[in-house]
């Protein structure tokens, strides 16, 4: 048993004696005392019935002068359901940069499976019991992960940027009407995709478990950069007062990805396959945009593609060496993909068009057919980009073939 002494000072009860009560006794082993030392005739009177309300026990009260000595004794009951924090640890590593989402996590990666009735836990603490069950539907850690996802984490976070400020708007005005035109069907169809890319990881974000809190941060910034993708491509879409058609077969190529509930099938069918695709497609029209505003608008959601397509790799990859009997279960999912849109046979000849004019920059025959030329080589750069990333995902390269020639030719 030990006795401390707490001089409580002018401290009134309800102004903050009780607050260094606790400090004193929540720590303290059942059986502890503490000798509280008061000037206050309140403090004297009510001291032992707030003792009482909070477990404890008064063993002693006398006066020493114009003061008066309680003391008491710590109680076995605990406000927190919960066992004792932990003695302080090791602190966290900090970089000449500031504290990178790497070196959160002092223990390693989380364990393998979450308690799907967790709350929020957040990293590093402890759950009080006797909360109500949040039934969380994505539990498994390799379902999930990525081991890189703390550094794509950190990628996204220094690379925002604003799609009002950044794109130099004024310098996109004055384009002839057909070629304006081209733009704004090109850029409506860039939109138009980008919804699903939004859609997709919104849609896994209630699932997942909060103990993989990377994933979280993942998500969450991978459904950011999606809606600046959509604003970016609406705004030059609308700047100039063209309009051009949503079309339906990208809505219904668009529909099936949202169809796919399985978070690592989803990943290689947005992730790898269909943003993959759109990096190549993207780069062309930075390329062969004929206005800077255009060009950095694809320049910059080509950057954040880059790291959208580095997650589904890395996701995937690692998926399949964990569980080598989920290459049939992706193989599947991107068949029953591409039964679903047997009909649609090839791009839309209006975006082909549309990319044609937009590179050509003029209606000129030869500049027309050199425009053209460079709209096939993006299909053909375009499919043969689609097979390594799918070997860089883990297939092998017939299955890789054979995978990327299901995919849609909406391009995601
Ligand atoms: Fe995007
Ligand atoms: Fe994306």
């Amino acid at each position: 048993m030990n006795r401390r002494q707490c001089d409580a000072g002018d401290l009134e009860l309800g102004g903050g004696l009780e607050v260094l009560l606790a400090a004193m006794l929540d720590p303290a082993s059942p059986g502890d005392e503490v000798e509280v030392s008061t000037a206050s005739p309140e403090v004297a009177r009510e001291l032992p019935t707030w003792a009482r309300r909070a477990g404890h026990d008064t063993v002693d009260q006398r006066t020493a002068g114009s003061r008066t000595l309680i003391v008491i004794r710590r109680g076995t009951s605990s406000r927190v359901v919960a066992p004792p924090l932990a003695a302080a640890g090791e602190p966290a590593r900090l970089r000449p940069d500031g504290f990178n989402t790497r070196d959160w996590r002092l223990n390693g990666p989380p364990a393998a499976g979450a308690d799907p009735n967790s709350g929020f836990v957040p990293l590093g603490s402890l759950a009080e019991a006797g909360t109500f069950g949040f039934a969380w539907q994505l539990n498994d850690r390799d379902e999930l992960w990525s081991s890189d996802l703390a550094q794509l984490v950190e990628g996204a976070s220094a690379a925002q940027w604003d799609a009002s400020r950044d794109i130099p708007w004024h310098e996109a005005r004055g384009l002839p009407g057909f070629l304006e035109q081209a733009v704004c069907q090109v850029v409506t169809f860039i939109a138009q995709n980008e919804y699903a890319a939004y859609y997709v990881p919104a849609r896994f974000q209630h699932a997942v478990n909060p103990e993989f809190v990377e994933v979280l941060l993942w998500l969450a910034s991978h459904v950011h950069d999606e809606a600046r993708h959509i604003e970016v491509f609406t705004k030059r879409a609308v700047l100039n007062g063209a309009q051009a058609y949503a079309l339906a077969s990208a809505q219904r190529s668009l529909e099936t990805l949202l169809q796919e509930t399985d978070f690592t099938a989803s990943a290689l069918l947005l992730n790898v396959l269909g943003e993959g695709s759109f990096i190549d497609l993207l780069q062309f029209v930075e390329r062969h945009a004929p206005d800077p505003a255009t060009a950095a608008a694809a320049r910059l959601a080509h950057r954040d593609e880059l790291r959208h397509v580095r997650f589904g790799i890395t996701h995937v990859r690692q998926a399949l060496q964990k569980n080598p009997d989920l290459l049939s279960r992706l193989v599947a999912a991107a068949e029953h993909r591409a039964a679903r849109l047997l009909d649609l046979t090839g791009m839309s000849p209006l975006i082909v068009e549309a990319l044609t004019v937009m590179a050509a920059g003029s209606l000129a025959p030869p500049r027309l057919s050199k425009a053209a030329a460079a709209v096939r080589g993006l299909m053909k750069e375009t499919a043969a980009n689609r097979i390594t990333r799918l070997q860089q995902a883990g297939f092998d390269a017939p299955t890789a073939r054979y995978v990327s020639e299901l995919h849609t030719p909406n391009l995601m």
